[in-house]
């Protein structure tokens, strides 16, 4: 890989006529990078130049896009097993546990990172979406490249690697289920799976820490832990802005799910499903992208301006409500099962996911019935 990134910029590597490289292009190419390591550190030098400006473009309108691919390329190296065959991690009450624990984190890390390019990628041209979207998940791709970095090289210093146990292969499945609508995937990986994330944390810091590895708790405590509260708010700011941005009439997209303008109550003019643009449309995903492109620098400052009509804090309970019951339909549809409690309420708070959005998602619906 050309080193595009470098001081200048963002330009495609190669001769004069080449477009310049856009923050979409370097998403494509990390998720097309097989090795952990070099996956991260292109992520790392992505987002560095993208946030200090020196990526002019998100996408180039002009020429269509590329699709992501279907799966991350991931290094051979990592063995990869079905879920029902993954490795059972124990509570870390060895040293052998508390490897696999950590081993474990670093797989989740890895695949973090190939889920916030693959946001970057699979839905910001398509849905013309604005440069905050592109700032916030290269921020957060930043973060989870850092993640892995460090707790790998934590597994390196306790005489391990990333790569020496076998990993679970199911943590791309919620990322394909979810792979033709941006309010799904939002929901599902970004707030959902990240907020989990949060759950679980200080019991599994608790357990390094009692068996002795204070530096890889400190790790998980101040680094990790604060960051992945970022990435929840990330996922809950723009399934909202979504919500909203469809209510003040989208200029881009052209349908809503089905169930999602059943459920909320929002109008039908809604946003995000690209699945639900191709069957519109008839010529698929290909279509709405080359439709996108197409679009001139006014339609581009429309988009731009839709974001500061809607107001992305401060909106009325009404539309907070609407907003809640998409949510709740939209999780309900695509992620299995109801949520598990206990919920760490106090740092989904601090993410701006308060209990309405997730409480009534904690019980199951059996034909119009709550059950526990
Ligand atoms: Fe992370
Ligand atoms: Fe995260």
């Amino acid at each position: 890989m050309e080193a595009a990134g470098g001081a200048g910029g963002a330009s495609g590597g190669g001769g004069e006529s080449q477009p310049p490289k856009t923050l979409v292009d370097w998403a494509l190419e990390i998720l097309g990078t097989a090795d952990p390591d070099e996956k991260a550190r292109l992520g790392d030098l992505a987002a560095t130049e993208w946030l200090r400006g020196a990526i002019p473009l998100p996408y180039d309108p002009s020429r269509p896009a590329r699709p992501p691919p279907d799966r991350p390329a991931r290094s051979a190296a990592v063995r990869l097993l079905p879920p029902s065959r993954a490795p059972k991690l124990g509570k870390g009450g060895s040293a052998q546990s508390r490897l696999a624990l950590l081993h474990s984190l670093a797989h989740t890390e890895s695949w973090a990172v190939d889920l916030s390019w693959d946001i970057v990628a699979r839905f910001g041209a398509p849905l013309r979406m604005p440069r905050e979207f592109f700032d916030d998940f290269a921020r957060v791709a930043q973060d989870e490249g850092r993640h892995f970095a460090v707790l790998s090289a934590r597994l390196r210093e306790l005489g391990s690697h990333y790569g020496a146990l076998p990993a679970h292969d199911g943590l791309w499945d919620s990322a394909t289920r979810t792979s033709h609508s941006l309010l799904a995937r939002l929901a599902v990986e970004h707030c959902v799976h990240e907020a989990r994330g949060l759950d679980v944390l200080p019991t599994t810091i608790s357990r390094f820490r009692a068996g002795g590895d204070e530096q890889t708790a400190k790790l998980l405590e101040d680094v990790i832990y604060p960051e992945e509260i970022t990435h929840c708010a990330a996922g809950v700011r723009w399934f909202r802005y979504l919500c909203l941005r469809s209510r003040n009439g989208d200029p881009t997209a052209s349908s809503i799910p089905q169930t999602i303008t059943q459920c909320s109550e929002l109008p039908r003019d809604g946003t995000g499903d690209i699945h639900k643009v191709e069957e519109v449309e008839g010529d698929g995903p290909k279509a709405e992208l080359a439709q996108a492109s197409n679009g001139d620098d006014k339609t581009v400052q429309q988009v731009e301006d839709e974001l500061a009509k809607c107001k992305l804090v401060d909106i009325g309970d009404d539309v907070e409500a609407a907003v809640i019951r998409t949510f709740h339909s939209v999780v309900r549809e695509y992620f299995r099962g109801p949520l598990k409690p206990p919920f760490n309420t106090e740092a989904r708070k601090a993410a701006g996911f308060e209990p309405a959005w997730y409480e009534p998602l904690a019980v199951k619906e059996v034909e119009g019935q709550a059950v526990e």
